[in-house]
């Protein structure tokens, strides 16, 4: 960005005098669920869109392409084309869909090097025009076979579609854990075994306390209520299944925890490793690291929470819950008399820590749930915990009654 700025990159708050000098602007507004009025807790809030193609109107003197960047219902830009053309100047607006596909934490290379880039507009000539301006836009450093033009409707349903899909696969193999802790079979291993079949694939099968993020549940929701509005209850309630099977594998994770300690936590010190959606980011929204830390709180647990960047996020966003949870930036000192380590973000940095010296710390019979599948499980067994993983079978030093 240093490189860039100052050259063709600037930053400005004076919108109005850049929107009538702009040619082209992407529109990345923020489209949060909505929470209240209809569609509350589904629906996109499109407020921002609106006011945003309201501005754009009010501002301009010349013809521009509004560029769709924010992940948008279907049909949203028939909407904005309305709102946009209906001007009293006469000016004429193309819209052009361009979904964002790079997730956090590897944005940069996502951006550098996305496996494809997405333009959809409408099949009118000027339509045409406008996708192949943003076309050559993208040309300048992406390969012209990675960038695929298709039709307004299909570009904004494709961006819902592809993070349904995602989310659809960690619920998934996430399913299928529940069923390996039952049969003895090993998660990890059969994520191999069918991740090799080129039709299925490799990625996104890593079994996990659950998906988080500001993305996957806003876009599936979203996804659900454009179902229902068409009148297609079954397609909605299958998608919507993506949804429930994540809480349920969250909810699951703390039932694990709880029953595992001799079914009650209440007073104990729980070490959470991890409070962001994943690592390499301080996100916490949505995060399933969150949702634990809440279900123990309500189980009375003394809850000290660890993590490398995303701890403010998390005193934020643990709102009034928050008074009742430690924070504390070093894991030695967070797991320092506490019965239970329980990982909930995938950070490199806690499979390099010393679990020996981690474990001498600690009350025993020294607990560890890991909820990310990161950790050497034999070593920690072998050290002395009491290893519990996702999609596992438990190793313990508790005989069976
Ligand atoms: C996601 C999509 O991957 C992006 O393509 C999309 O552009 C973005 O949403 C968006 O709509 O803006 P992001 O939410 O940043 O990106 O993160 P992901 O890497 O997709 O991870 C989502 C969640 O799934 C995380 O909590 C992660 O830990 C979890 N996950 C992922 C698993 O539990 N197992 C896996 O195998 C993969």
């Amino acid at each position: 960005m240093r490189s860039a700025r100052g050259r063709n990159l600037f930053f400005s708050t004076d919108v109005n005098r850049h929107i009538a000098e702009a040619d082209i602007i992407f529109v990345s507004v923020n489209t949060p669920t909505k929470s209240f009025g209809q569609g509350a807790g589904r629906a996109a809030d499109l407020q921002y869109w609106e006011k945003t193609a309201r501005q754009i109107v009010e501002n301009s003197t010349s013809p521009k392409i509004v560029v769709e960047k924010s992940t948008l219902p279907v049909r949203t830009a028939e909407a904005m084309e309305h709102i946009l053309n209906y001007n009293s100047a006469g000016l004429h607006f193309d819209i052009v869909s361009n979904p964002e596909f790079l997730a956090e934490g590897t944005a940069i290379q996502d951006m550098q090097n996305p496996d494809r880039v997405l333009i959809g507009g409408k099949d009118s000539p000027s339509g045409q025009k406008a996708v192949q301006a943003i076309v050559d836009i993208y040309a300048h450093w992406i390969p012209l076979e990675r960038i695929i033009t298709t039709n307004l409707w299909s570009s904004e349903l494709s961006k819902l579609a592809a993070n349904a899909f995602l989310a659809q696969r960690v619920s998934s193999i996430n399913a299928i854990s529940a069923l390996c802790e039952k049969t003895g079979a090993d998660v990890t291993e059969v994520s191999h075994a069918i991740g090799l079949d080129s039709r299925i694939g490799r990625s996104f099968l890593r079994a996990s306390v659950g998906f988080g993020g500001s993305c996957f549940r806003k876009d599936i929701l979203n996804l659900v209520y454009l179902c229902e509005y068409y009148g297609l209850g079954e397609v909605a309630s299958y998608w919507e299944q993506v949804i429930k099977m994540n809480e349920h594998q969250q909810m699951r994770f703390v039932s694990n925890m709880v029953s595992s300690m001799f079914n009650t936590v209440a007073g104990k010190r729980i070490a959470l490793f991890g409070a962001a959606f994943k690592a390499n980011t301080s996100d916490t929204r949505e995060s399933p690291a969150l949702v634990v830390c809440r279900a123990l709180l309500e189980e009375r647990a003394e809850i000290v929470l660890t993590d490398p960047h995303a701890l403010d996020n998390a005193r934020t966003d643990l709102g009034g819950a928050a008074h009742l949870v430690c924070f504390e930036p070093d894991p030695y000192a967070a797991a320092k008399g506490a019965h239970a380590i329980a990982i909930l973000t995938d950070w490199a940095q806690f499979t390099k820590l010393d679990y020996d010296a981690i474990y001498k710390s600690m009350a025993k019979p020294a607990f560890i749930f890991d909820g990310r599948n990161i950790l050497d499980h034999k070593k920690l067994h072998a050290i002395g915990f009491n290893v519990y993983a996702i999609g596992k079978p438990p190793l313990t030093h508790i005989p069976a009654i």
